[in-house]
């Protein structure tokens, strides 16, 4: 409980502190992450090998890429998931004014769901489509029958094929979404970092960049990782962000009132 009211007293006291979320922040809607204990990495190095192979595949063959995504069994649960608790407490953080941004690796939209408002989605969401040469981005429900017929959708701007706006592995990270997380890790005074392994560049130099420029970095995660061995967070709480977030949102609402 202590550290509780340590994370809820370094809130009140921030002037500008902005979350960092990872696949462990949507697990207790029922999306597996990739590296935690039951993570799909873990569990098939296969399939991470061929997630490294997505990107390429959509280079040489939009048509070979399409019929992949609608075989994927991952874009199905998500669509199917709700928010949890940790989203919702996100999101009350929000409303109280202690939390300004999120700034998520997730796909899933949950974070909208939940009723948060600034999120920048690092890589991308599964609700839209994006065009890699013009930057078009558009919703893939606009194109819903026309994947489902075996067709390749074309960008409406330029006429080039479109994919998923989910950044793939290998993929860069879109320059308008890059600057906007740059410039709120520049800006931020507390990071909050909920349920990411932080390994994957780079999304996760955003803590080390917050950490480098003065921001008090915060962990909530089941397990220690390399941000904890590196010195980079302050401190961590261990356990469920679906416990550990509605609890802290709690304790900034008590404590606002005293
Ligand atoms: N509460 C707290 N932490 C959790 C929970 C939970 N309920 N569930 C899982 N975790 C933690 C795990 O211990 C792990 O450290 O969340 C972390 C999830 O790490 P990863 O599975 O590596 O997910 P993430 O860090 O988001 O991966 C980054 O890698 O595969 C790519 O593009 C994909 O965005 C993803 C990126």
């Amino acid at each position: 409980m202590e550290l509780i009211k340590k994370v809820a007293r370094d809130l009140l006291e921030s002037k500008y502190a902005i979350a960092f979320t990872g696949a462990g922040i949507s697990t207790e809607s029922g999306i597996p992450d990739f590296r935690g204990p039951f993570g799909i990495w873990k569990r098939d190095p296969e399939a991470e090998r061929r997630a490294y192979k997505v990107y390429t595949k959509f280079l040489k063959d939009p048509r070979e890429y399409w019929i992949e995504v609608q075989k994927s069994t991952i874009y199905p649960i998500i669509d199917k998931a709700l928010p949890n608790s940790a989203h919702r407490a996100l999101s009350e953080l929000e409303e109280l004014g202690k939390i300004m941004c999120i700034i998520t690796q997730n796909i899933d939209g949950l974070h909208h769901k939940a009723g948060s408002k600034n999120v920048i989605e690092f890589h991308g969401s599964v609700s839209k489509l994006r065009c890699i040469c013009c930057g078009s981005r558009f919703d893939k429900k606009e194109f819903i029958n026309l994947i489902e017929s075996g067709r390749v959708p074309k960008c409406k701007i330029c006429e080039n094929f479109l994919k998923l706006d989910v950044v793939h592995f290998n993929e860069p990270i879109p320059p308008d979404i890059y600057i906007r997380s740059f410039n709120e890790v520049m800006r931020c005074d507390l990071m909050l970092v909920c349920g990411t392994s932080a390994v994957v560049y780079p999304a996760a130099e955003l803590p080390r960049i917050a950490k480098r420029y003065g921001a008090k970095v915060i962990e909530i995660n089941l397990e220690e990782t390399t941000l904890t061995f590196e010195g980079v967070s302050d401190y961590i709480i261990k356990g469920r962000v679906g416990e550990i977030l509605p609890k802290i949102a709690e304790e900034v609402k008590r404590s606002k009132k005293e």
